[in-house]
């Protein structure tokens, strides 16, 4: 596909997950086409490596890192802070990190960190950069998702949302997933005529470390599958960089860069419903309870 890219020099780029696997992939990738990008990082350590081996092998000594706790939401607001302090806008904020729990834990907040992680860091961090995304218009907000077999069907059970009662780790990666497609679905919705888009895509087979924690037999599969995997994500760059997707809004991109349906994810219930959750569960107050600017 011939893409037509926006100057991404002048673009400021957020990633989170920039450190490893796919949200790497894609900021090696915009660095590469000298793009101003910043990684958050869980430590300070694992951020300096990154924008360092970004600037050896892209030549590209713009990149930044910040760093967050993606399972703290206090964390996540002081990455937020400290990125309108240093930056004045934001062009793409690519929403990637994320991980996979095998046993039930609860964040030090008292949320399950599958949940935590993969899914309301996603919608922290982005409300919480919203109005600089707005002002930086043409902007967009990306969020990775995972393979559309995985998805066609997918139902939120929002009975028990943080698998309070039965914990699995592969389920609570799933629901996480499904809540992202879902959240990305509502974010669009309320982004129409702002100048921000929101979609989600699935990356494709991007070399990852995301089962390093795995227990053997798992971590084998992921061993063969890192094998065939890319170091690069197409889709996620596209989506990042490209004219032509500039004003696509409220729809889920597969690996080949084709729109696909996702019925049970796009319900405006189910979005409406998933926001009003997630807004109690990182304390942030809808639109209609703030009081109006004086
Ligand atoms: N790779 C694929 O082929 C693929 C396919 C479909 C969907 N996905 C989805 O893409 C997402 C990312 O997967 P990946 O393959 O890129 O995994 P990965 O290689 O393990 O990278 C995950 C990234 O998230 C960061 N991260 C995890 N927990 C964090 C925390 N608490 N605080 C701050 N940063 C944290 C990691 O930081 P560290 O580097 O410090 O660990 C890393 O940068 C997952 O949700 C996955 O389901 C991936």
């Amino acid at each position: 596909m011939m893409e037509t890219s926006t100057d991404v020099r002048n673009r400021v780029f957020l990633i989170t997950g920039g450190t490893s696997g796919v949200g790497k992939a894609i900021a090696s990738s915009l660095a590469r086409r000298g793009a101003r990008i910043v990684i958050v990082s869980r430590n300070q350590e694992r951020g300096e490596e990154a924008v360092k081996a970004i600037a050896e092998t892209t030549g590209n000594d713009r990149a930044d890192y910040l760093v967050a706790d993606l399972s703290l939401q206090s964390s996540i607001r002081n990455m937020s802070e400290a990125f309108k302090r240093k930056y004045d806008h934001l062009h793409v904020l690519a929403n990637v990190g994320g991980a996979v729990y095998f046993e039930k834990q609860l964040t030090s907040e008292g949320i399950e960190q599958s949940f935590a992680v993969n899914y309301l860091s996603h919608f922290l961090v982005t409300n919480e950069l919203l109005d600089m995304l707005k002002e930086s218009g043409p902007s967009r907000v990306i969020t990775v998702a995972g393979a559309p077999r995985f998805l066609k069907n997918a139902q939120i059970d929002f009975e028990d949302i943080q698998q309070v009662n039965k914990f699995s780790g592969m389920r609570a990666t799933a629901q996480a997933m499904f809540a992202r497609v879902a959240f990305s679905y509502e974010l669009a919705r309320r982004l129409e005529r702002t100048g921000v888009t929101a979609v989600a895509f699935h990356p494709g087979l991007v070399r990852s470390n995301l089962i390093r924690t795995a227990p053997w037999f798992i971590k084998l599969y992921g061993k063969l599958a890192n094998r065939r995997a890319k170091t690069n994500c197409e889709v996620g760059v596209h989506l990042a960089v490209a004219k032509d997707v500039e004003t696509i809004n409220g729809v889920f991109f597969d690996d080949t860069m084709q729109i696909m349906p996702l019925p049970h994810l796009q319900d405006e219930q189910v979005g409406r419903r998933l926001w009003s959750i997630s807004e109690e569960l990182t304390s942030l107050t809808p639109p209609t309870a703030r009081k109006p600017h004086p």
